[in-house]
């Protein structure tokens, strides 16, 4: 189960909402070379996912985590997409840039601010309306700003129950918890923790966690929403969904173990899909070579393509050693190695593939699943989504997938 987690490895206009995606096929091209490679986006499986995860967690709100570029649809996109969907309660992100970028865009709903701050950053994420997560000491601070603003100041409490990143230890906790409510500068709108997704451990957490809530809610103390559960907790652990949901890759579709794809606990529909279009097409006779280091070396006459797509813009190194992509409805296999801006594949003993042909690395498709591209470089689905280069154009599919 461990080892696939984290082991390796501008926006279009007028996007469809969630709640009244079209479905005409069509896709709404950005303004672009044909031939750079493409993020497209798949409103319909966005939806789906969103109504997927909503009945597992019998209807509690769902907190969207679109941290890091979206998890490589773009913050914007992911929020304008999400925003309309009732089941969604709000937004969570890690940079504050991000969140800024959220109301910039006019982003209405919740956002929680889970990454760091200092206290110019904490004004401004205050003066937006953003929601910071706090674990250290910082009454005095939430004063001032509090004095300032004239307004109690929402915050989530994150508490440490044995993930070891951030949080206050959650035996610290209560007394840091105590002090903030203590204050009218700040209201606790909600308590967090994170798992450690060691299934037997992860119990011991939210023992911690509930002893700690629960010690503090028979005192009086109010602590808003209680939220645990990412992707992870929405597969191994239902007794932890509380008052709200917390996942991110889940709602892109993407089973972020590959235990949980076959599982049966929920039908996940991958929302977005790298594609590009083939530059060039060669036959390589029996013995040539091709890529760096002569890495591949035909046995026979064969034909192969080049992709204008390589590790600058995401795609991974390690799709040389098995991953395959789909020109038309058929699978290749990357060959040689994964350049800066290139990747070569074979395309069969006769040419199957033409210049301008559109290929797809990675989408909804069995066999062409981000999963499978993980699965193929031996790594993460977390390394592929959130490492597509944020400048990528990014195209909106309108069909129903
Ligand atoms: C604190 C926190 N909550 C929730 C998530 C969402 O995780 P996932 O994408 O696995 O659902 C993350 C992402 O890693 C996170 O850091």
């Amino acid at each position: 189960m461990k080892s696939s987690r984290r082991s390796f490895l501008k926006a279009g206009l007028a996007l469809p909402a969630l709640g009244a995606a079209p479905v005409v096929a069509q896709t709404a091209a950005v303004k672009d070379s044909s031939f750079d490679p493409w993020v497209e986006i798949h409103p319909g499986n966005l939806r789906h996912n969103v109504r997927a995860i909503s009945r597992r967690v019998g209807s509690r709100p769902i907190l969207a985590v679109i941290k890091n570029n979206g998890y490589g649809m773009g913050v914007a996109n992911a929020a304008r997409l999400l925003e309309p969907a009732a089941e969604i309660y709000g937004f969570a992100v890690v940079k504050l840039h991000e969140a800024v970028t959220l109301r910039d865009a006019g982003v209405r709903k919740p956002i929680l601010l889970m990454g760091p701050f200092d206290e110019k950053s904490l004004e401004e994420a205050v003066r937006r309306d953003i929601t910071p997560m706090v674990y250290t000491p910082i009454g005095d601070l939430l004063d001032r700003l509090s004095a300032k603003f004239r307004r109690a100041i929402p915050i989530h409490v994150c508490v440490d129950t044995g993930l070891g990143r951030v949080g206050v230890p959650h035996l610290e906790a209560a007394a840091l918890i105590r002090d903030l409510t203590g204050r009218r500068s700040a209201r606790i709108a909600g308590a967090m923790m994170t798992f450690a997704e060691d299934p037997e451990f992860d119990r011991e957490q939210l023992k911690r966690f509930e002893a700690l809530c629960g010690g503090l809610e028979k005192e009086g103390v109010s602590l808003g929403r209680k939220h645990a559960a990412s992707s992870f907790g929405l597969f191994q652990h239902p007794g932890a969904f509380l008052d709200m949901a917390r996942p991110g890759m889940a709602i892109y579709g993407i089973y972020s173990e590959k235990e949980f794809r076959h599982a049966g606990v929920m039908d996940l529909r991958p929302a977005l899909s790298l594609k590009a279009r083939v530059i060039y097409t060669k036959k390589l006779r029996r013995g040539e070579s091709a890529g760096y280091n002569r890495a591949y070396v035909a046995k026979d006459d064969v034909w192969v393509a080049t992709l204008p797509v390589g590790h600058a813009d995401g795609w991974p190194r390690q799709a040389a050693k098995g991953a395959r992509v789909r020109i038309g409805g058929k699978l290749y296999p990357v060959i040689a190695s994964v350049s800066a801006s290139h990747t070569i594949v074979e395309i069969g003993a006769a040419a199957e593939a033409q210049i301008g042909d559109v290929v797809t690395l990675f989408d909804w498709r069995e066999g062409s699943r981000p999963e499978d591209v993980a699965a193929a470089c031996g790594g993460s689905v977390y390394d592929l989504t959130m490492h597509l280069n944020p400048l990528l154009p990014k195209k909106f599919a309108l069909t129903h997938t």
